[in-house]
């Protein structure tokens, strides 16, 4: 599937001297604004293995935040993308269309939960498919208002930052944000002060009276939640939560948005997270694994709902771009046939297995407070020994640690205290045992 050698090397220090050269450049050059995980310049990607400038290899347990679920090369995609380059790689789709565009809006409408008619608009971004699906529900609903959550996490354009919960890096200092959005609690179980088993029951109750109250559900367009919370924390809603709001949305005629943009195409182990408990949502955006690694985004619905926006509402000179669309058409084939929900589920059998180990048996396993997540979706929470204290430092400690021993991992988290394991799902279970073994090895320094 790919030429890079499926193993771990340290060959220099982590950054390396061709790294840190390039980082100088960087420095000099690129806005200070955005910023990197790990100043390690990529000179090739694949599996689950990225290999830098200076030939160090390191385990893969980031795939690019996410995206990279059929690894950073995949053969059907690299072949479907190539192709496509060679053919022609632009004309904008709202001047003269094309095949491929139409093909992944199809397949958008038979993954998706629900058997309902769905239609399907691409934009290149997350925040865009989200901005988007907001536009949508206004549209069709003839309402304002948009309902988010505590955690949420939505993008960084100027509405999706006032949908995100978290101030800083994502908001701090880039107001005033867009009106009409309205943040209610969400349920977190491990830090729902009456304890998880009535996390769902308590914060759904707790989010309607405050929509109801506050807002009035007459008002609301919108209610916009992600099945597994990412850069919140790798957050499970309680059970029960999801459906009882996604109970309250239909009967007061709001739509009901999944955004699956972190948690879709595989990564739970499931096509899209929302499935767990059964939910069809009215809207579900995409991103990020759905073309593996190439830039694509979709809103995907009820086609009286997508149908809502006028011609020429919707669309953007680059959205659904034909390279693009062919990167998903590979990626999504690659999914099927490699049976990637089975490999992200195995992940998760191994990796909280390893995880609940370390929990109990390192002696600081107990700043462990939590393992959760789904498939290759994995999250530990970082506490202070004893207690439920957020502990970002040992977070960031463990996060440098593996990095120096060649292991790229990511912290997440509104306490930023959330250790997060996004492996691509075609990892292999060898190279996962030996991220872990050098995560085990990481509690010895802290
Ligand atoms: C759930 C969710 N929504 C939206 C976004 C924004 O996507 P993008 O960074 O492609 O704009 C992200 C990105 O991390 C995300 O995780």
């Amino acid at each position: 599937m790919t030429a890079i050698p499926q193993e771990r090397r340290v060959v220099t220090a982590i950054p390396g001297p061709k790294s840190a050269e390039l980082q100088a450049r960087r420095l000099a050059a690129v806005a200070a604004g955005v910023g990197s995980t790990l100043p390690v310049f990529t000179a090739r990607a694949g599996g689950g293995i990225i290999e830098d400038v200076d030939g160090n290899r390191l385990i893969d347990f980031g795939s690019g935040i996410a995206v990279t679920s059929v690894g950073a090369s995949a053969e059907a995609v690299v072949r479907r993308a190539s192709a496509q380059l060679a053919d022609f790689t632009h004309t904008c789709f709202m001047v003269t269309p094309y095949e491929g565009y139409v093909e992944v809006c199809e397949q958008l409408a038979e993954l998706t939960p629900g058997d309902h008619a769905k239609k399907s608009a691409l934009f290149n971004s997350g925040a865009e498919a989200v901005e988007n699906a907001v536009k949508i529900a206004r549209a069709y609903t003839k309402r304002t208002a948009v309902v988010v959550f505590d955690h949420g996490y939505h993008g960084r354009t100027n509405l999706t930052m006032a949908l995100t919960a978290k101030n800083m890096p994502y908001k701090q200092g880039f107001g005033p944000f867009a009106p009409e959005v309205y943040r209610v609690p969400v349920a977190y179980g491990y830090r729902w002060p009456t304890g998880a088993e009535n996390a769902g029951a308590e914060a759904s109750a707790q989010a309607i009276d405050e929509i109801t109250k506050q807002i009035g559900a007459e008002n609301v367009a919108a209610i916009i939640i992600e099945p597994v919370l990412g850069e919140g924390g790798f957050i499970e809603p309680a059970k029960g939560f999801l459906p009882a709001i996604a109970q309250f949305a239909k009967d007061n005629g709001i739509v009901f948005v999944a955004d699956e943009i972190q948690s879709g195409f595989c990564r739970t182990g499931q096509w899209f997270a929302c499935e767990d408990e059964g939910i069809v949502p009215d809207l579900i955006t995409t991103a990020k694994g759905i073309a593996g690694g190439l830039p694509l985004s979709a809103v995907t619905g009820r086609a009286e709902i997508m149908d809502a926006a006028h011609a020429g509402g919707l669309g953007g000179t680059y959205g659904g771009n034909p390279v693009a669309c062919a990167g998903a058409l590979g990626s999504i084939e690659t999914m099927r046939e490699l049976d990637l929900n089975g490999k992200a589920k195995r992940i998760e059998e191994v990796m909280k297995g390893r995880l609940a180990e370390m929990q109990s048996k390192l002696p600081n396993g107990d700043l462990i407070g939590d393992i959760r997540g789904r498939g290759a979706m994995i999250a530990i929470e970082l506490v202070k020994s004893g207690t439920k204290d957020p502990n970002p430092e040992a977070a960031a400690r463990l996060a440098k640690a593996c990095h120096a021993e060649g292991v790229l991992v990511l912290t997440c988290g509104t306490y930023g205290n959330v250790l997060r394991f996004l492996p691509p799902l075609v990892i292999g279970e060898d190279l996962l045992n030996e991220g872990l073994d050098v995560l085990e090895q990481a509690f010895a320094g802290v």
